[in-house]
């Protein structure tokens, strides 16, 4: 099907990983596989506005705005990206692009929006790769748009299914590839239904070690081996656990593989510290409200020092609770936001 010009608005959420991808191969291919809840409310939407050029040409063409200002100093990150890609969508070139992105959470919030940037932008492409080859079938979409976004950001790979999804190959999840992520298929526990995550804002600045430079520094570190594996038999562990609710095992894996992210980074040459000591102020309240309480709240962290506060939805009150009773305090201006799983990208 010939196509002229049109326009695809879509969104896509951040996700969360619980055994984190840390270090990567050529090609955006992951040192180790990696599972994420997919987020709700963080999320960013993208528009893509398209119009086929005179003549092809040999260079891509596109704007790029951002909350409604044209944004110069992303222009190189969406070119390395369609560079990447261009092999795989061939009609790149073919067109005028007017890109326009915002998301739903603060912009200076310390949460990192290429996941989701990235996700929304190839589920754009993939509205028109569909339009131009309409046979195709969902499955396909779907998995090309995730193989597109990990050619973008890898983590971005996770952010356009539903739920839980895994990206990496592994023996225990069907279908798993290096090269997309795929809804993990297993019956999820009903302790891990409609998971709440409240991300801490502990830090809202731009962080100091970007996260490609931190995958760089696993080449050559002394414990990467070690790390690799380690991930590898943490979401062995996690599978069974999410089929049986096993809440205790859950946490110890969760908040193993967050401290497990950040001793990387510490004992990597250079070595570099993410976290805050509000970072540990509140791991260590969140333990202490643990023990007291017996309710299964845990925490995660990405690369970054705000902290992720995980807990199954019937806590959602004592939780809330204790983090305005307790919590605000170490989060830069009071600023927190309620989020939880959610359901993956979307045309709207
Ligand atoms: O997608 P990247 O290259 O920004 O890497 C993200 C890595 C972590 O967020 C730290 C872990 C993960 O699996 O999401």
């Amino acid at each position: 099907v010939k196509i002229e010009s049109g326009e695809f608005t879509c969104q896509a959420p951040s996700n969360i990983a619980l055994v984190k991808y840390w270090g990567k191969l050529e090609d955006q291919i992951p040192a180790n596989p990696s599972i994420s809840f997919t987020l709700d409310n963080c999320k960013s939407i993208t528009t893509l506005k398209f119009e086929k050029k005179k003549s092809a040409g040999d260079s891509f063409d596109f704007d790029f705005y951002f909350e409604g200002k044209e944004k110069e100093d992303f222009k190189p990150k969406i070119q390395k990206f369609f560079e990447r890609i261009d092999q795989y969508c061939p009609y790149l070139k073919q067109f005028h692009f007017t890109i326009s992105s915002e998301n739903t959470f603060p912009h200076s919030s310390g949460i990192a929006s290429s996941a989701s940037g990235m996700s929304a932008l190839a589920f754009c492409l993939m509205n028109l790769e569909k339009e131009m080859a309409p046979a195709m079938t969902d499955e396909y979409f779907k998995r090309k748009a995730s193989f597109l976004a990990r050619l973008g950001s890898g983590s971005a790979s996770r952010s356009i299914d539903r739920e839980l999804v895994v990206w990496g190959e592994h023996s225990a999840i069907e279908g798993s590839s290096d090269l997309y992520a795929v809804p993990f298929k297993k019956q999820v526990h009903e302790n891990f239904r409609n998971f709440q995550d409240t991300i801490l804002l502990v830090d809202k600045g731009e962080k100091q070690v970007s996260s490609s430079a931190g995958h760089h520094l696993m080449h050559g570190h002394p414990f990467a081996k070690e790390r690799f594996q380690q991930a590898n038999d943490n979401l062995s562990k996690l599978v069974p656990v999410l089929e049986n609710g096993d809440i205790e095992t859950f946490i110890s894996i969760v908040e193993g593989e967050a401290l497990s992210l950040h001793a990387m980074m510490m004992s990597s040459q250079p070595y570099f510290i993410l976290i805050k000591p509000n970072t540990l102020e509140i791991i260590n309240r969140i333990w202490a409200f643990r023990k007291k309480t017996g309710i299964s709240a845990c925490f995660t962290l990405d690369a970054g020092a705000n902290v992720h506060l995980l807990y199954p939805e019937t806590h959602k009150d004592a939780v809330l609770e204790f983090i305005s009773n307790e919590l605000v305090a170490y989060c830069q201006n009071g600023h927190y936001i309620c989020d939880q799983v959610g359901d993956g990208a979307k045309l709207l």
